[in-house]
């Protein structure tokens, strides 16, 4: 990919497609982590003299309708704030923004263009139309080809990766590509489906896989435990059975819990108790994994070199059913190891034990970061390689030897 460091920025038009999709809710953005996380590259493009524009989606709109719901207006007043300037939104952009050199608009969510969802050439076009330079910094949208993420680089003129986007391929790439060794994925959530790629993924890479929430429960039932009235995906056993045995033939392994936390419901109040996995009883739920196999857990992360961390353990939303999560975390936080870790329930369990800054690096991708564990092309990458090595300066790396 073209660096944006390798571009001359003074003067032009230059179009940054951000991620500003933040949780958001009555005009008050929860969390601003990925505005945060666009700083710096917003303020490169200022310093250099561009036209900066900023682009981005919130949300899932219906396309060719406002909806003041979904507006970027409190990531323009959020941005004006950490930025020390005034962010204005512009409402009608498509057809032109009118920005002065060092100076930045924002404009409106770009799913409100009919045809962005889709990738429609025209809408590419027109967005292309309004840049000199197209800069992709939205990590956290790479895995959609949508028209401000795909289609609009087959068009401007220049075109490239945002440090942003850069710092999260190289970190992920690190984890991935070449890890140091031990390598411990920690991959946990409700549903063995909805992570299945992933999983098939990681347990080729891996060292040791450790699974929680209804993963474990779906594998635990997979290796002939009973797991009384726990979250499983029945359709899904024979495949996690296929997990536990390629696991097993690679040498790796699957570590599954010996002691759990079990309750007879999910909730704030309900009363917790630690049970040995041969003794769940058929109206038990498993809301943890129990203190002796967090122990396990914590002595594999202890030796890990490289650590990839997507999805809880438990209900760590609520206490006593959190510890399997917290003891997670706290391994980490403590590691030398290469710790990576994305996904939002992964991040509020990073904010709630208050060890972000004790990781290696934090994504800011959610389907993103998954697809690119999953090994998949991420779309908006692709078409930012294909346009450098369409490049006439563009030298193979292979030609470099
Ligand atoms: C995300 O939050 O994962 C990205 O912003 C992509 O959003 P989407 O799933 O609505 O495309």
């Amino acid at each position: 990919m073209m660096s944006m460091s390798d571009l001359s920025l003074a003067g032009k038009r230059v179009l940054i497609r951000e991620d500003f999709n933040v949780p958001i809710q009555a005009g008050r953005i929860l969390d601003d982590t990925r505005l945060r996380a666009a700083l710096p590259t917003i303020s490169k493009a200022l310093s250099a003299g561009a036209r900066v524009m900023l682009v981005s989606h919130l949300g899932r709109p219906q396309e060719g309708q406002y909806d003041a719901a979904l507006s970027l207006a409190p990531v323009a007043t959020r941005l004006s704030e950490l930025l020390h300037r005034d962010i204005a939104l512009v409402k009608d952009w498509i057809d032109g923004v009118s920005v002065e050199p060092g100076q930045a608009a924002l404009c409106e969510n770009v799913r409100f263009e009919i045809g962005e969802k889709n990738n429609d050439d025209a809408l590419a076009r027109k967005i292309a139309a309004l840049c000199d330079v197209y800069v992709n910094d939205a990590f956290g949208t790479a895995h959609r080809a949508e028209a401000s993420t795909h289609g609009i680089a087959k068009y401007a003129p220049q075109v490239c990766a945002g440090p942003l986007l850069e710092a999260e391929i190289k970190a992920l790439s690190q984890a991935l590509k070449q890890p140091a060794r031990p390598l411990v994925a920690i991959v946990g959530g409700s549903k063995i489906s909805t992570k299945l790629a992933l999983l098939e993924s990681l347990v080729e890479t891996v060292d040791q896989l450790i699974v929680g929430g209804g993963i474990l429960n779906t594998c635990l039932r997979a290796a002939g435990h009973a797991i009384g009235r726990s979250l499983v995906e029945e359709p899904l056993v024979q495949v996690a059975s296929r997990l536990l045995g390629r696991a097993a033939a690679r040498g790796a392994a699957i570590p599954l819990a010996e002691d759990v936390v079990c309750a007879r419901e999910s909730s704030e109040t309900a009363p917790a108790t630690v049970k040995n996995i041969s003794d769940v009883a058929a109206g038990d739920r498993i809301l943890d994994v129990g203190p002796r196999t967090a122990r396990r857990y914590i002595a594999l992360l202890e030796q890990a070199q490289t650590i990839v961390w997507n999805g809880p353990l438990g209900v760590f939303e609520f206490d006593q059913f959190s510890q399997g999560t917290r003891a997670v975390a706290m391994a980490i936080a403590a590691s030398q190891a290469y710790s990576l870790a994305g996904g939002g329930e992964t991040l509020a369990a990073i904010a709630k034990y208050g060890i972000g800054e004790r990781l290696s690096y934090i994504s800011t991708g959610g389907g993103a970061f998954l697809e690119f564990l999953e090994g998949k092309t991420l779309p908006a990458v692709a078409i930012l390689q294909e346009r450098a090595r369409a490049h006439p300066d563009y030298v193979h790396p292979s030609e470099g030897y």
